[in-house]
């Protein structure tokens, strides 16, 4: 039971003189400002308070915790940026502009892309004229030298890693890429920071009050009880998730590295400390914050402690503080987890933005099987989303491919999932005979027999082992199937996210072996420096990254040109061919005629028929116009080359 409308109510009445006590001096200095922070607050406690409650209700120090939270919302509300507060103005009345057409995501990692920050700037041309709207930053914070989970172990999230650059320089590039119709995307690793954080540093010196942050035990006792029930998530670095931690002699948990450890968000002290990092982040001019680990954050015995209640309790409270003190801000959502729990972090109180690994590991299941039935299948059931969210359709990120499809899903299909699976690991690692593919294992898991892929985009869909090779018609075919694959994203719906470097065809890079602090952690193949050599030939129709660069680029300008590829309206077309993914994209809020675009996808290496009937089903036309070739046809069958992707206007 939260708590009534009468209690919420009085807690406010109780809290707001508090607040005017405490931020007496710059209420008075920003009395504007200060009006706005009073109306934000209370439309959006009682959310707040009844979330607060549910997690934190049974503290016998509740209330100190409440006050110190609001306190904490409205300095950093009164210490963001007059630019920022206005975007946070706009963006409250105008809080579908991430469904539009001219959303278009990158993501690089700041060192291996342009050296430092600095370097940064001086690509902004080059993200322009790509068309991108939305720059992910790989982890760019303080972390330990050598192992430190590409970025992911932080140390301190108010300082950026020396190498790349100052808070300053963050800040100012912010601010440039919004000039330049870019917003600025970085991660919230909420779930864990690392060993050498300062709270890390406080606990293992012996401060009881910094163990509390954390989940460390004397002994191997209650460790032993929860994992009966955990998973392992990187096995190969060490077992189970509790790391014996020598200076203390206590065990810690450890869910992804030693150097990882988890956050006690028992503990509200944790949370209110975090909501100020995240405000700091939002408060440097990061628009979305792509939470990072969302499943893990919430542990409970006798349970897997992945994607708990509390876990979506705990995102919606660091939404409801975001909707006070940085309304602009918005949340992407990472859980690489079964698909029903995928969407269950996906709603306008909780992340409005989630990767779509389903779509991703589906796609890449279609090349490999030249089938669409589970495509199909996953459209259908799963890719519907609540109003006001949208999902980030990607190809690849910075991590493995999991095959994360449903079981049971399959089985209706009369897959096996565990063969099937198996059958993925084969193809995309290059053994399974006939295969195009060259991606390594990552995180084998001998006891399960389970493992996910690394690779890039380019290597994956073939291009490596035909350049190699050197069969010019395999070179064609893995270009068509880049250039398929992210067709469909360009087009499906909700926000395409490009791993750069993919758009000039970048391949694996197997360097990492020689790196003591890489070599551990295949996805390291697939984090190649970029390379500006083939940039430069981006112009160049005859070589490989031009054919890809120029490809792309004119999907892009298709769903920059065409406003019914915004929004996330999207029917699936039963194209009677299975190596043959269709679907119907209708302007959002119109009716069904007013704009229609069939697109088909041929997900073989053969020539494919889609019927006149088909057509003329979806299309509810006689006549169309093929959006990439430019071509009017009227209705007949459709003779689609290997992977073309066609992309279909009704005439009305
Ligand atoms: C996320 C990141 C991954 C990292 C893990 C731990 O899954 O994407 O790269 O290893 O979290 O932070
Ligand atoms: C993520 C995922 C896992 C992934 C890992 C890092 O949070 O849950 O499947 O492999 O972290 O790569």
């Amino acid at each position: 039971m939260g708590p009534t409308e009468r209690q919420t109510q009085l807690t406010l009445s109780r809290l707001i003189p508090c607040l005017e006590v405490r931020c007496a001096d710059e209420a008075k200095q920003y009395p504007q400002a200060w009006d706005t922070f009073l109306r934000r607050l209370r439309a959006h406690f009682p959310r707040l308070f009844t979330l607060y409650y549910r997690l934190y209700a049974g503290q016998y120090d509740f209330f100190f915790h409440l006050e110190d939270l609001v306190i904490t919302l409205a300095r950093m509300w009164l210490s963001r940026s007059s630019d920022l507060q206005a975007l946070d103005g706009m963006r409250e009345s105008d809080s579908r502009w991430f469904q539009s057409n001219r959303l278009l995501g990158g993501v690089v990692y700041v060192d291996l892309y342009a050296g430092n920050l600095r370097g940064l700037f001086g690509k902004i041309p080059y993200f322009k004229e790509l068309g991108l709207t939305y720059l992910h930053l790989m982890p760019l914070f303080r972390v330990p030298a050598g192992e430190n989970d590409g970025g992911y172990a932080v140390s301190s999230y108010r300082e950026v890693n020396p190498t790349l650059g100052t808070m300053e320089e963050l800040s100012e590039l912010a601010y440039e890429l919004h000039q330049n119709g870019i917003s600025l995307v970085l991660d919230f690793i909420f779930n864990h920071t690392s060993s050498e954080h300062e709270w890390a540093v406080r606990a293992i010196a012996g401060d009881q009050d910094y163990q509390d942050y954390y989940r460390i035990f004397p002994d191997r006792t209650i460790p032993d009880q929860y994992e009966k029930s955990l998973r392992e998530i990187f096995p190969e670095e060490h077992p189970g998730a509790f790391t014996y931690w020598p200076e203390m002699g206590q065990w810690v948990w450890t869910t992804f590295h030693s150097n990882q450890w988890d956050l006690n968000y028992a503990n509200p002290v944790v949370f209110n400390r975090m909501v100020e990092e995240m405000l700091s982040l939002a408060n440097r001019g990061v628009e979305v914050l792509r939470l990072d680990a969302v499943a893990f954050t919430w542990k409970q015995l006798g349970t897997v402690c992945e994607n708990l209640p509390e876990a979506h309790v705990l995102i919606q409270a660091f939404n409801a503080a975001a909707r006070i003190a940085a309304p602009s801000l918005l949340f992407k959502s990472e859980a690489i987890v079964h698909p029903d729990e995928v969407v269950k972090y996906i709603s306008p109180q909780e992340c409005q933005l989630s990767y779509n690994p389903l779509l991703m590991a589906l796609l890449w299941n279609s090349l490999a099987t030249r089938e669409v039935r589970m495509l199909n299948q996953a459209l259908r059931d799963r890719f519907k989303l609540p109003p006001g969210c949208a999902w980030v359709n990607y190809i690849r990120c910075h991590d493995d491919i999991g095959w994360t499809f449903s079981d049971e899903d399959a089985a209706r299909l009369g897959i096996n999932s565990y063969d099937h699976r198996r059958f993925l690991n084969e193809f995309y690692t290059g053994r399974f005979e006939g295969s195009f593919a060259r991606g390594l294992p990552f995180q084998q898991n001998p006891l399960t027999g389970d493992a996910r892929i690394s690779g890039t985009c380019a290597s994956l869909a073939g291009l490596e082992k035909a350049l190699q090779e050197d069969t010019q018609e395999e070179v064609e075919l893995a270009i068509k199937r880049i250039l398929l694959i992210h067709g469909v994203i360009l087009t499906i719906g909700g926000i395409p996210l490009i791993y750069l470097g993919d758009e000039i065809g970048i391949l694996n890079d197997y360097s990492f072996r020689n790196d003591p602090s890489k070599v551990g952690d295949s996805r390291w193949v697939h984090r190649a420096c970029m390379d500006w050599d083939k940039v430069a030939d981006r112009e160049n129709p005859h070589s490989v990254p031009g054919k890809i660069f120029q490809g792309l680029r004119r999907l892009i300008s298709l769903r920059l040109a065409n406003p019914v590829f915004g929004g996330s309206r999207v029917e699936v077309a039963d194209t009677a061919n299975q190596a043959v993914l269709g679907y119907v994209r209708i302007l959002e809020g119109q009716n069904l005629k007013a704009e229609r675009v069939l697109i088909f996808a041929n997900c073989s290496e053969k020539p494919q028929v889609v019927l006149a009937n088909q057509l003329r089903l979806y299309g509810l036309s006689y006549q169309f116009t093929n959006l990439i070739t430019g071509k009017e046809f009227p209705l007949q069958d459709l003779l689609l080359e290997p992977y073309e992707l066609a992309c279909l206007r009704a005439r009305v």
